[in-house]
């Protein structure tokens, strides 16, 4: 069943995190690479910062976090995130775990935010979660820069990253607090307008999100000398490009603001690690689903979108003849994606993109037969109704199937759930939301 499934993914990681305060790792059937990877961060935590916490993909990346004991910053300007969304990871992870977590209210368009969210005086130390909402101390940013220009310095000339083990001892002990001003050790960008209509809409606000943004955030990062930038990337990268599955270095024209926005992303990664010996991820995410994914708004991804119909027994409208294919990847395989990219010790796999999903396509006529048959299981007065089908929509590409085998073979990646899986923790999930759980 899926939400067992779901426990014990989360369970592999909170067991982790429970070993680094008595050594013992009760681990979990999350196995391989990731369930090693969270072992070791349990042991020797990391300062982390996550943009775009406050939305649905960064919010589960701020809860496993959490869970394994790290310290972590988040940036965000609510721009289509939301405050509950933190309240939610603070009520499943506890106070405790809260206390490691700083939030910073501010704009990826603000060159001095990402600068002081990648290390330039958010004072992580001693800030109690929300309490530090907007309020960020001022420090010194040339100083903290100049420091950290010496750390890139010595890995240009060929030292080691040191891995799991960092060279300069940066380890953060449980609990510690991360001092004030000091840079963050990974980057998780998920900040970005996430909308191909959005973007058709509004070209100029993507591009200055998306792009400029983006830019603001890797130099900061680049000048925070953080070890390694991790970034969400996107499926709509292959553009029109016809082959299935999609295979990393084969991309087509892309079809959307959306998807040259992204593209650009992985263009200045590239550029960032060739002349300034950064290390980037890119994360080709195809249709992440999961709990606090936002069901309202004319942006709504399918998912979300379909339940909140089908919970108010609305019926839903399938753009297209339903025929339209996609990879859904439930969130917590983009969760472990992230955490591997981030701490992977095989020099191959840095500087890299890869494919987040599960290798499997759905139509979506198929999906809405799925999600009414898991919906009818859970809640037996729910009313079936027959999807109704509409016009195409401008900038979709018609068909995604992603080909994991890079990301298996570089970084360990695995997925944990597939579509039945995910959807079934997903529907319990926006159930008991509804039902006021
Ligand atoms: N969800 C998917 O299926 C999917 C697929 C491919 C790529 N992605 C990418 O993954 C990332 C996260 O997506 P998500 O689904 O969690 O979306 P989301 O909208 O839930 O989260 C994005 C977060 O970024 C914040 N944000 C937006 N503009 C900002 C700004 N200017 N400054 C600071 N914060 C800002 C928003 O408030 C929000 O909290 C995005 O980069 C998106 O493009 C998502």
């Amino acid at each position: 069943m899926a939400a067992g499934a779901f426990d014990r993914a989360a369970g592999a990681a909170q067991g982790a995190s429970a070993g680094a305060s008595n050594g013992v790792i009760a681990g979990g059937p999350a196995a391989g690479a990731y369930a090693l990877a969270c072992e070791r961060l349990a042991q020797a935590p990391r300062r982390w910062l996550v943009t775009g916490v406050a939305g649905f993909i960064g919010s589960h990346l701020l809860e496993t976090l959490l869970n394994l004991g790290q310290e972590v910053r988040g940036l965000d300007n609510f721009m289509t995130g939301h405050r509950h969304n933190l309240e939610q990871v603070r009520a499943s992870v506890g106070e405790q775990a809260w206390r490691r977590f700083t939030f910073i209210e501010g704009d990826i368009r603000d060159p001095q935010a990402c600068a002081r969210a990648c290390g330039a005086g958010a004072g992580m130390a001693g800030s109690a979660g929300m309490a530090g909402a907007g309020g960020v101390a001022g420090a010194d940013i040339a100083g903290i820069g100049a420091a950290h220009a010496a750390r890139h310095a010595s890995r240009a000339a060929g030292a080691s990253d040191g891995g799991s083990e960092p060279p300069d001892g940066r380890a953060v002990p449980d609990g510690s607090g991360a001092g004030d001003g000091v840079a963050v050790d990974y980057v998780l960008h998920q900040a970005a307008l996430g909308s191909v209509s959005r973007s058709l809409e509004d070209p100029l606000l993507c591009h200055a999100v998306n792009v400029s943004g983006f830019l603001n955030m890797l130099a900061a990062a680049r000048d925070a000398g953080v070890r390694r930038f991790v970034y969400a990337a996107s499926s709509a990268t292959y553009g029109d490009h016809p082959d299935l599955p999609k295979v990393e270095q084969h991309i087509g024209a892309p079809l959307s603001p959306y998807a040259l926005s992204k593209y650009v992303n992985e263009l200045y990664a590239q550029v960032y690690a060739r002349c300034y010996a950064m290390q980037t991820v890119g994360l080709r995410y195809f249709n992440v689903f999961g709990p606090r994914q936002d069901p309202l708004g004319a942006y709504a991804a399918v998912i979300p979108r379909w339940i909140a119909a089908m919970l108010d027994n609305e019926a839903v409208h399938i753009h297209g003849d339903g025929a339209t294919s996609r990879d859904f990847c439930f969130v917590h395989n983009a969760v472990q994606a992230n955490l591997l990219a981030a701490t992977g010790t095989d020099p191959a796999a840095v500087n890299q993109v890869y494919n987040v999903a599960v290798n499997a396509r759905t139509s979506l006529t198929q999906l809405h037969a799925t999600m009414q048959q898991m919906l009818l299981a859970a809640r037996p007065q729910h009313v079936p109704q027959a999807p109704q089908y509409g016009e195409f929509r401008a900038g979709d590409v018609r068909h995604s199937q992603a080909d994991i085998a890079k990301a298996a073979r570089l970084l360990g990646y695995a997925p944990t759930h597939d579509l039945a899986q995910g959807l079934r923790h997903t529907i319990a999930w926006y159930a008991a939301q509804a039902d006021g759980a």
